[in-house]
């Protein structure tokens, strides 16, 4: 009789441009995971993209939604092509897809792992490993607004921030819950000064939902002094929480701390269980290299450790992590034509060392800590 194996269920969605190039990398990474760590995952691949919605005009239709609902998990790459006009697929599909599975937060870690150059100076993997719980449905996102005048110099915009308690606590609750399960910091950053009466809210619930985590230590910035702290004393964080437009932003910056858009991962997080998470490499389609193999795929690789964390594959998670770092701190550029491999070939690279066990392991891996606190909010 074949022995009992864990099995999830993933939807995988290349999408457009190096998406593909860097998705089937990240399997091949999967594939020896499964091997190593003994756990099985079915996979249906969703064609959503530019390519799709310029065949059949079709976006994130209901029938998708459905099946994508059924799944444990959400691999995506990237979407976007110039044969189609910025934002419809942008709304059609992203924020689409992260209203629809009701991915309640985006987490981003930004670590700076050994051998991976930085353009900031003097920067050291010791002081700069944090993560970013950025509000992921609403803020100014909520596309909600109107114009008035239009097509005359009278023309009024008017652009609704929404911010709800319901919305505001889930994220800051789950921000304290993983500063808990680290170094027991949560920074709030906002911009209580002016933007006041949303401020007031955040500061009361970060107030209030910090009585349930004595252990965790309460700290503020204004996201404009963010940006100055973050690149010259990201020893400072530990968690950062943060409104959806700041997150945007500060994220990207904080993407390049580390080494840029092909190293950053992200994951949008259902914290309840009731819809898939989905995890995705921060950077974008890439037209201007797509089908060259030089995209560097380790962004998509830690999106699937986080992946792995979240369905509860800790160790799986821990040890793609390392492998992908270990590639990554020996490769001569991050990038283009001199990372000294294709994309495929690393995808291999990092496949071989997580088979053979042969990376340093990462010292406090988010990816296993997410394991427990994904598990802690399920049970
Ligand atoms: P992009 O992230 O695709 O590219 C920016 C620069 O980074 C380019 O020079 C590109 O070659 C480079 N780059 C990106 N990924 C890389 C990787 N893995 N390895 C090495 N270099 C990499 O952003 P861009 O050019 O602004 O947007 C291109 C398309 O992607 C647009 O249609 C945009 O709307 C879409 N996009 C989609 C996102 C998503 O699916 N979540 C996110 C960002 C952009
Ligand atoms: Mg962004």
């Amino acid at each position: 009789m074949e022995a009992l194996v864990r099995r999830h269920s993933l939807a995988v969605l290349p999408g457009d441009g190096v998406g593909p190039e860097v998705i089937d990398a990240a399997l091949a990474v999967l594939d020896a995971a499964q091997e190593r760590f003994g756990f099985a995952t079915d996979r249906v691949e969703v064609p959503l993209g530019a390519d799709h919605y310029l065949a059949t005009g079709q976006l994130l239709t209901d029938d998708v939604t459905a099946t994508l609902r059924e799944q444990d998990a959400i691999l995506f790459g990237a979407i976007g092509s110039p044969k189609v006009a910025p934002g419809i697929l942008e709304h059609g599909i992203i924020l689409a897809l992260r209203g629809a599975m009701k991915q309640a937060i985006n987490l981003r870690p930004v670590r700076l792992y050994p051998g991976v150059p930085t353009p900031i100076a003097g920067l050291t993997p010791e002081r700069c490993d944090l993560v970013i719980v950025r509000e992921n449905t609403e803020g100014s996102y909520v596309a909600r607004g109107s114009t008035v005048h239009a097509g005359t110099p009278a023309q009024v915009a008017v652009q609704e921030s929404i911010n709800t308690w319901y919305a505001v606590e889930r994220a800051v609750d789950f921000a304290y819950r993983l500063a808990s399960a680290r170094r027991k910091k949560l920074t709030l950053c906002h911009k209580t000064n002016v933007l006041v009466e949303a401020g007031k809210l955040w500061l009361a619930v970060m107030e209030q939902v910090g009585e349930r985590y004595p252990d965790v230590e309460q700290d503020y910035v204004h996201v404009d002094a963010m940006c100055m702290h973050l690149p010259v004393s990201p020893e400072r964080f530990d968690v950062v929480v943060t409104d959806n437009l700041f997150g945007d932003i500060v994220t990207d910056l904080g993407a390049v701390l580390q080494g840029g858009l092909g190293v950053a991962a992200s994951g949008n997080l259902n914290l309840v269980g009731t819809h898939p998470s989905m995890f995705e490499p921060i950077h974008g389609s890439a037209p201007d290299i797509a089908g060259k193999g030089w995209a560097n795929p380790a962004g998509a690789c830690l999106s699937m450790a986080m992946m792995l964390g979240h369905l509860g594959e800790g160790q799986a998670a821990a040890a793609v992590e390392a492998a992908t770092t270990a590639v990554l701190a020996e490769l001569p550029a991050l990038a283009g034509a001199d990372m000294g491999a294709n994309t495929s070939e690393l995808g291999q690279r990092i496949a071989s060392r997580l088979r053979d066990d042969s990376a340093p392991p990462v010292k406090d891996s988010l990816m296993s800590d997410l394991a427990t606190v994904m598990t802690g909010l399920r049970s």
